[in-house]
């Protein structure tokens, strides 16, 4: 499949739009529309009730360790702005870019891609933006006008060792950027922070400065004794959030993939030191199968393990689960989920420290981190105590924490892209034509069934209405008696719809109605009363 097709089939049919498009569109932001809402409201939910709303914590699920709890939480996008400096975020998450000076073209310095190229005895850089090779020979193309190089000369140069990150090359002025003419025209690559910066209050001045998240996991972090001081939980217990995160992404890409605003699914789950590398090795596990359950194919699916040199100071351990997107090279992955081991970093980094009246005089004055004699603040952290005592055990530790991190419109975007599919079936007309088919697994489809009389007429339209009031209580289904039924069919096979339920002459005789299965394409008779049982019972299993 191309993407192309892709991108095509969820603007025509209603899955994503590009954001204000009318006005030209904004780079990095997309719209979900009628149909691609409820797909990503059914990633959530199945997401919330798999890790959450279903989960027993009387029983410990296979492969964990021990029984545990799991809660949700809904916190702010806005958070005080310690939370980020504590975090790490206000000094460290950041991506270097550069600047074309032809093209006035903007990268992310890492994502640039390139290969040597030697003709006779010069070396140059040729790079291409982003993934795989793509770009590459067109950029080449412009490199051999550069050099005046035509016919048989061109066969002097030659490309000279793989495909790397232009973060490698020290000098760049024998680098040519993508679509440049020129040599050496990237400049210097230069720092810049993420997040997204904004003002909190009237006044506007600077020191009102606050930023949007650019993960939820730290609403969960700061609300860690809320929860304990609030609810019985005991560890080992996990609080789970679903909810928007902004990142000013340098270089937003590959539609959804990579965007400025989207809608992360994060577990931050609290266990003993002890027993952390179990419960790592436990989630790491159940959301990978996660996604195979609800459809992905082991082929396009893979868990990845860090390596040591990836994982940070504090980790025990990281992996992502990545999904072999069509808009990457082959061989190439996108990372859905990262699995991390955070040991006790984040609840230790934002206990540290404790907050004073900025003016030590006036109680009414705003609470700051503590500062030492030069004005910098002397922590990081609030200065609570965010340690849990174990009563039974009595002990007191902090807690390691686990943390699955997955992306909503990343899953969203990959079942799409597992869903599509391309066969023959027959027409209208009954002739073998092209189909396209949006394969969603069952909980994922938009609609669940749809419900049509064969024709606008002979009462057909009265029975087909009854049998979708019927059904529409317990399940989304559509109504539709516009057009030939195998058109009808060929629009709900292309928005994922499980089943159809046709109304025809025979209903009229005996009351059976023709089921259809958007997969296997059989058809068969179900007595009308029986839709739901029948339709019910095959979406469960
Ligand atoms: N709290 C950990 C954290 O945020 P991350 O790997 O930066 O980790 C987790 O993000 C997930 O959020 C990613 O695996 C991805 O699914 C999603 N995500 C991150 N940046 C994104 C972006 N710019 N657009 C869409 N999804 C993104």
């Amino acid at each position: 499949m191309e993407m192309e097709q892709l991108v095509a089939l969820c603007k025509r049919r209603g899955f994503i739009f590009q954001s204000s498009e009318i006005y030209g569109g904004l780079n990095g932001f997309w719209d979900y529309g009628p149909l691609g809402v409820e797909l990503k409201r059914n990633v959530r939910e199945a997401w919330w009730r798999d890790m959450v709303a279903g989960h027993n914590e009387l029983v410990a699920p296979p492969g964990a360790p021990a029984p545990y709890e799991m809660t949700g939480l809904d916190c702010s996008i806005i958070m005080h702005p310690q939370v980020w400096k504590c975090s790490g975020h206000y000094d460290l998450f950041h991506d270097f870019m550069v600047d074309c000076r032809e093209t006035k073209g903007r990268y992310r310095h890492d994502q640039v891609q390139g290969r040597w190229v030697e003709y006779r005895g010069q070396r140059i850089f040729v790079t291409a933006e982003a993934a795989g090779s793509d770009g590459l020979e067109e950029t080449l193309q412009k490199a051999l006008k550069f050099f005046n190089v035509r016919g048989k000369n061109a066969v002097e140069l030659k490309w000279d060792g793989p495909l790397v990150s232009l973060a490698t090359v020290k000098d760049t002025s024998n680098a040519l950027a993508p679509a440049a003419k020129q040599l050496g025209t990237f400049t210097d690559p230069r720092e810049f922070n993420l997040m997204f910066k904004t003002i909190a209050g009237a006044l506007g001045t600077e020191a009102d400065a606050v930023f949007l998240r650019p993960e939820t996991a730290q609403g969960i972090f700061v609300n860690f004794k809320n929860v304990l001081d609030s609810t019985r939980v005991k560890i080992p217990f996990g609080i789970a959030q679903i909810g928007k995160s902004f990142r000013n992404e340098i270089t937003p890409r590959n539609f959804t993939f990579r965007s400025r605003e989207f809608e992360q699914m994060e577990i931050e789950f609290f266990c003993h030191p002890a027993t952390s590398p179990d419960w790592y090795r436990y989630w790491r596990d159940r959301r990978y199968k996660w996604y195979l359950d609800l459809g992905l194919s082991g082929d396009r699916l893979r868990l990845r393990d860090h390596d040591k040199e990836e994982l940070s100071h504090y980790s025990c351990g990281t992996a992502d689960i990545e999904y072999a997107f069509p808009f990457l090279s082959p061989g190439e992955f996108g990372e859905l989920e990262g699995v991390a081991h955070r040991g006790d970093f984040d609840l230790r980094s934002h206990a540290e420290g404790k907050l004073v009246h900025a003016d030590a005089n006036d109680s009414s004055s705003p609470l700051v981190v503590e500062q030492d004699a030069e004005g910098k603040p002397k922590y990081r952290g609030s200065g609570k105590d965010l340690s849990y005592f174990d009563d039974q055990a009595r002990e007191r530790f902090l807690p390691h924490v686990i943390e699955p991190s997955a992306g909503a419109d990343r899953a969203t975007l990959a079942f799409l892209c597992e869903a599509y599919s391309e066969d023959e079936a027959p027409d209208e007309n009954g002739k073998p034509a092209k189909r396209v088919v949006l394969r969603f697994h069952p909980r994922l489809a938009p609609y669940k069934a749809a419900v049509f009389p064969l024709v606008k007429k002979e009462g057909m339209p009265e029975i087909a209405q009854e049998i979708y009031a019927a059904l529409k209580p317990h399940f989304p289904v559509f109504y539709d008696e516009k057009a030939a039924v195998g058109r009808r069919y060929r629009r709900q096979d292309e928005i994922g719809t499980p089943f159809c339920v046709t109304v025809d002459g025979q209903t009229l005789q005996d009351g059976s109605v023709t089921l259809r299965d958007r997969d296997t394409l059989k058809q068969w008779r179900v007595k009308k009363e029986d839709c739901l049982t029948e339709i019910g019972g095959r979406l469960r299993s």
